[in-house]
C-alpha cells in the first residue's frame, strides 16, 4: 500500500488494506449463501457501475449458487460533496422483471442512490430487492430503507480505491485510501514536487526513472520525448522545433522551455515532475527556477546517480557490445561522452548544491540497491 497518494488537488492516506477488505467480502458472502442456499429461483446481481465493479466481481466469485449479473449505471456525485440528485445514467443491461434482484453497491452515504435504485428495481418488476454494500457510512446514512448486507461500516470521510472514485480516478487501487485533511499541508498544498534527474550514460537513470514516477506518481518528462511528441502532434511548438532541426540547428532554450511549462499546465492528476534532460545550461536552470517561481513554486531536489568513470565506460562498452554497435565503444567517443557530461554538468552540479537542492546516490550497486537507496533519499526530503 502506498503511504501516500494523490489524486489533483487531494492527498489521501492509507485506510484499508486489500485484505481487510477482502475478509469483509468473506463474510457478507457467507450471509448471502446462508439466505439463498438451495434457492430454485436465479437471482440477479445488480452492479451499480462502476464503483461497484470490483466488489461484485469479488462478491460473485464466493457466492455458490446460481445467479445472473445486470449492470447498470447511475452518477450522483460530482467532486466530493453528494449533488443530492441521483441520474440514472444508463439503463440496465439485463431484465429484472419477475426476478429477486440483490442491489450490490459500493457505498451508501446518504442513502438517496440507493432508495431511487430500489424503486427503479421495483417498477421494472422486481419481486424482492435486497441491499448488499461494501460500505457504509452510517453517520450520515438517513434512510428508513434497510440494508441487508453491509460489509464494513466506516466514518463520514471521503475514501477512493476499490472502485470508489474522486472525479472519476482512483478507481485502480486495490486498498482503500481515505481524504486526508492534515493541516500541515497549508504549506505545500497544490504544490507539486519538481525532481531533476542527473546521471552519466550507463548510470541506469531510465530504469531509475520509470521506478520513480510509478512510486510517487509523477510525469516523467524526458524533452528528447517530449520533442517528438509536439512533433508529431504538429503543435506550433513541434512545427517550430521541426523546421530547426530539419534545418540543422539546434533547438533553442525558449521552445524546449514552452514545451516544459506546457507540460506542467496540462498533466493532471500527478503529485509531480521528473525532469530528465533538462536543465542541461545553467541558462536552463535559472529559467526553470524562474518558471517554477511564477507558479509559487520551486525545484524540490536534483537526484543525482553517480558512477565513476572507469564504470561509465565499461557499462557503455557492455552496452554497445549487446546491441551490436561496437563503433560506439571506441574508447575515443566514450572519452569524449563522459568529458562532455562533466563538462555540461558539473557546472549545475555547483548551482543546485549552493541552492541545498542536490542530493548524490552511490549508483554503483544493483538496480534493487540503488532504487532502494533512491526511495529513502527521496523519502526523507
Ligand atoms: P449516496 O447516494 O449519498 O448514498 O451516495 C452513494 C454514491 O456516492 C456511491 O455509489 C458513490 O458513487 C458515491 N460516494 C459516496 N461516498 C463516497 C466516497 O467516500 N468516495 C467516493 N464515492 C462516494
Ligand atoms: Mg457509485
Amino acid at each position: 500500500m502506498k503511504n501516500k497518494v494523490r489524486l489533483y488537488d487531494k492527498t489521501f492516506k492509507p485506510f484499508i488494506t486489500n485484505a481487510e477488505i477482502n475478509e469483509a467480502i468473506d463474510r457478507v458472502a457467507a450471509c448471502i449463501n446462508d439466505d439463498f442456499r438451495g434457492c430454485t429461483d436465479t437471482p440477479v446481481l445488480l452492479c451499480v457501475l462502476n464503483g461497484s465493479i470490483m466488489f461484485t466481481a469479488e462478491l460473485m466469485k464466493r457466492l455458490d449458487f446460481n445467479c445472473e449479473i445486470v449492470s447498470m449505471k447511475l452518477s450522483s456525485y460530482v467532486g466530493t460533496r453528494s449533488t443530492g440528485k441521483v441520474r440514472e445514467v444508463m439503463g440496465m443491461t439485463g431484465s429484472v422483471d419477475g426476478k429477486r434482484v440483490i442491489i450490490v453497491e459500493d457505498i451508501v452515504d446518504t442513502g438517496n442512490t440507493i432508495e431511487d435504485l430500489t424503486r427503479i428495481v421495483r417498477e421494472k418488476g422486481a419481486t424482492e430487492v435486497r441491499i448488499c454494500t461494501l460500505l457504509l457510512k452510517p453517520d450520515v446514512y438517513k434512510k428508513a430503507i434497510k440494508l441487508d448486507y453491509v460489509a464494513k461500516e466506516i466514518p463520514n470521510d471521503f475514501i477512493v480505491g476499490f472502485g470508489l472514485d474522486y472525479d472519476e480516478i482512483g478507481r485502480n487501487f486495490k486498498d482503500i485510501y481515505v481524504l486526508d485533511p492534515e493541516p500541515d499541508y497549508h504549506v505545500t498544498e497544490h504544490k507539486m514536487n519538481y525532481y531533476i534527474l542527473f546521471g552519466p550514460p550507463g548510470a541506469g537513470k531510465g530504469t531509475q526513472a520509470s521506478a520513480m514516477v510509478e512510486k510517487y506518481n509523477l510525469c516523467h518528462i524526458s524533452t528528447g520525448a517530449l520533442l517528438r511528441k509536439e512533433i508529431a502532434a504538429g503543435s506550433e511548438l513541434g512545427l517550430k522545433a521541426k523546421s530547426l532541426i530539419d534545418a540543422g540547428q539546434l533547438v533553442p532554450d525558449e521552445v524546449v522551455e514552452g514545451m516544459i511549462e506546457n507540460e506542467f499546465n496540462t498533466v493532471k492528476g500527478v503529485s509531480g515532475f521528473l525532469l530528465d534532460g533538462f536543465p542541461r545550461t545553467i541558462a536552463q536552470a535559472e529559467a526553470l527556477d524562474k518558471m517554477l517561481d511564477a507558479r509559487g513554486e520551486g525545484v524540490t531536489s536534483v537526484v543525482s546517480i553517480m558512477i565513476p568513470d572507469e564504470m561509465i565506460k565499461e557499462r557503455i562498452q557492455h552496452r554497445a557490445a549487446i546491441e551490436g554497435r561496437a563503433d560506439d565503444a571506441s574508447e575515443e567517443t566514450i572519452n569524449t561522452r563522459i568529458r562532455t557530461y562533466h563538462e555540461k554538468t558539473e557546472p549545475l552540479v555547483d548551482f543546485y548544491r549552493k541552492a541545498g537542492k542536490y542530493v548524490e546516490i552511490d549508483g554503483t550497486g544493483t538496480i534493487e540497491e540503488v532504487r532502494a537507496k533512491i526511495f529513502s533519499t527521496m523519502d526523507q526530503l
